[in-house]
């Protein structure tokens, strides 16, 4: 007889090993199929998805690098330190990052155990179902059929790729191979000012490569605030970024000196770039093709996503659920994490929720981008009566002292309860500081509740009380 589990969960990702860990700890038998082993030496199965293997964790890591060598290079001087020679070994940080990579893997084949999660290496697909569950075919290292009562598919996504544009992750990558270049290129070139466009363009910017990002859409960063996407654009650009929006991808030749990309621009002139390396970031496709959800009679939408249930994740066959990048809503670990405790916690008969307007976003480029609820262009489209209150970093000594001056915290209250409804900032440790708007949005707080909650002096946390004091112009420090 094959092995039976109450729940499989299908990807060991953010999404997969959250919600096998919390089924778990419910008191589920549970498995988890993975069969990705990125770079893994033995060609094992990796745990973690793309966001610990090729993702946020390592992005992160190579980020903090790229900034610690452009602190030394260009900003220990402020501070009356001399700094000479200060040189990168690539190839040194990217060791680095790979060690971070592998110890937090490890963590999780540790939870595993911890959990008592039976881990199935091998790509897993529907075979079908019986009284006794659904049929599921692993195929890989511990090839063989499992039964499942309840299936939890979190297989993720891969990026997408343009057609003409061959992605080979040595000249032409995407953010696999973006994070891995054995030195700084010249001249790198990326297409689509996204997340990863932003956040890698700024990692090699940093280390000294000349970074043009080339755009399709005529208005920069257009899910984020407006004057968020402004004061970004601007010191991005300050910063040697050089941004092109509004072009349009012709031919893209490559050669052994590199790779040359023919464009139109917002002009409608032709242009060219020629780079040693570039970057496709043009966002991400569901991995839901290999699934042979056929066999249990599920379709995926026009796109590849699993049609949910908005407020459950469960699909149309019964006990089956799927959750993160696979489903509608952003693309986030985050967002993942949550409707994967989300789903196991419905499975053992109680009553969670997500309020997707509370999942906050962030873009780690320096400073960082975070907002979380409503941006001011989207309450002026639903004709909602709102107060907005901004303060910069420029007025907060601590900002001053970290030299890290440079954004703001935009607060948005509704103009009549003055619930907040959205808080975009933009600075150093914006990701943190959005911790406390989700918070605030999560219990339904009002602009006042932060001007009345005592700040820490000097904190950078100090901005968002004085932006929400501002949405009643009583900003204190303005
Ligand atoms: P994205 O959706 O953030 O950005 C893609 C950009 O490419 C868009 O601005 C789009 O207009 C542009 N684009 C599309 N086709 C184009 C073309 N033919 N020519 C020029 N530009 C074109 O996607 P990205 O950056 O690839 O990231 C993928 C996903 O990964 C996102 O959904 C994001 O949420 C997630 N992610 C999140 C991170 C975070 O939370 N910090 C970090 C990295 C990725």
């Amino acid at each position: 007889m094959s092995q039976q589990f109450d729940v499989l969960v299908i990807g060991a990702g953010p999404g997969g090993y959250i919600a096998a860990i919390r089924a778990a700890q419910l008191g589920f038998k549970v498995a988890c199929a993975e069969s990705n082993a990125y770079d893994d030496p033995k060609g094992e199965p990796r745990l973690g998805g793309t966001c610990l293997n090729v993702g946020c964790i390592p992005s992160k890591a190579l980020l903090a690098s790229s900034e610690e060598f452009e602190n030394a290079a260009h900003h220990l001087a402020d501070h009356g330190i001399s700094a000479k020679d200060v040189s990168i070994d690539v190839k040194k940080m990217v060791a680095r990052k790979d060690e971070i990579v592998t110890k937090m893997t490890g963590g999780i084949q540790f939870l595993f155990r911890k959990n008592k999660i039976t881990l199935l290496k091998g790509h897993a697909s529907f075979a079908g179902k019986t009284a006794e569950g659904y049929q599921v075919k692993i195929d890989g290292k511990d090839a063989g059929t499992v039964t499942a009562k309840n299936v939890i598919i979190a297989t993720g996504s891969k990026a997408r790729h343009l057609p003409n544009i061959p992605v080979d992750n040595e000249i032409i990558c995407d953010n696999e191979g973006a994070l891995k270049f054995g030195a700084t290129p010249k001249k790198l070139g990326v297409i689509g000012a996204g997340v990863i466009g932003l956040e890698l363009g700024s990692v090699w910017r940093r280390l000294g490569a000349d970074v043009t990002i080339l755009e399709a859409l005529p208005g920069f960063l257009a899910a984020t605030d407006e004057a968020v996407a402004k004061e970004a654009h601007k010191l991005f650009t300050k910063q040697g970024l050089k941004i092109n929006l509004g072009v349009k991808i012709g031919e893209v030749k490559t050669s052994k000196k590199g790779v040359s990309i023919a464009y139109t621009d917002a002009d409608g002139k032709a242009q060219t770039l020629d780079c040693d390396r570039l970057i496709v970031s043009v966002g991400r496709v569901p991995n839901t093709d290999k699934l042979n959800l056929d066999a249990i009679g599920l379709k995926v939408d026009e796109r590849g996503f699993i049609p949910v249930d908005n407020h459950t994740c469960a699909t149309s066959a019964a006990g089956v659920y799927a959750i993160g990048d696979v489903v509608r809503g952003p693309m986030l670990a985050h967002k993942a994490e949550d409707e994967g405790v989300m789903v196991a916690e419905i499975l053992a008969g109680q009553k969670p929720h997500i309020d997707y307007n509370c999942i906050p976003w962030v873009i780690y480029t320096s400073p960082e981008i975070a907002w979380v609820g409503k941006t001011e262009q989207q309450l002026k489209a639903e004709g909602r009566a709102y107060k907005p209150g901004q303060f910069p970093f420029a007025a907060n000594g601590r900002a001053l002292g970290m030299g890290a001056a440079d954004g703001f915290v935009k607060v948005l209250a509704d103009a009549n309860t003055d619930e907040i409804l959205g808080v975009h900032i933009v600075a150093a440790a914006a990701s943190d500081l959005i911790a406390e708007a989700a918070v605030a949005m999560e219990f339904k707080a009002a602009a006042e509740d932060i001007g009345r909650v005592c700040h820490p002096h000097p904190s950078l946390s100090e901005v968002m009380r004085e932006a929400a004091l501002a949405t009643d112009k009583r900003a204190l420090n303005m």
